[in-house]
C-alpha cells in the first residue's frame, strides 16, 4: 500500500467531500478530480461525514463519467449528479440505478492535521520490449 497526502482536515470540513486527482505513479495530488483526467491519474473522493468518519472511493460513476464529488452527501452516501444513483462511500456500492455495482473504496488514516489515504502499490512497469532489427 502507498500513503497520498490527499488534504489537510481543514479543506474537508464535517459533512462535505473533496474529490482529488491523483497521479499514480508519484503518488501525489495533482489537482482536483476530473471525469476524464490524464493517463495514470486517479480521481479519488474523500468524505468527511457529519459524524466525524472518514472514507474514499473511486470519483467516477460506473453508469457515466460523472464526478460522484460533485454531487449531494447523505451522511455516508454520495447521490451521483448525473442521474441520481447513490452510492455508499463505506462500501463503494451502488444503491439503486441505473448505475450499478461498486465504485473502489481506500482507507483513510487522519494524522494530526493531514489526510491520507492508501492506494495498492502500482506494478512496476514491464520492461518495453526492444525493437528487433533484421537479421543479416
Ligand atoms: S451518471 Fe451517475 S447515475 Fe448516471
Amino acid at each position: 500500500m502507498t500513503s497520498v497526502l490527499v488534504a489537510s482536515v481543514a479543506q474537508i470540513p464535517p459533512d462535505s467531500a473533496l474529490g482529488v486527482q491523483i497521479a499514480t505513479q508519484s503518488a501525489t495530488v495533482i489537482g482536483r478530480s476530473r471525469a476524464e483526467g490524464p493517463p495514470d491519474t486517479l480521481p479519488v473522493v474523500v468524505v468527511h461525514t457529519a459524524d466525524g468518519e472518514w472514507f474514499a472511493a473511486g470519483d467516477q460513476c460506473p453508469h457515466r463519467p460523472y464526478l460522484l464529488s460533485g454531487g449531494s452527501l447523505y451522511g455516508c452516501q454520495l447521490e451521483c449528479p448525473g442521474h441520481g444513483s447513490r452510492f455508499d462511500t463505506q462500501s463503494g456500492q451502488s444503491l439503486n440505478p441505473p448505475a450499478v455495482g461498486a465504485v473502489p473504496t481506500y482507507p483513510v488514516t487522519v494524522t494530526g492535521e493531514e489526510v491520507y489515504i492508501e492506494l495498492p502499490t502500482p506494478d512496476p512497469e514491464p520492461p518495453r520490449k526492444g525493437k528487433k532489427g533484421k537479421a543479416r
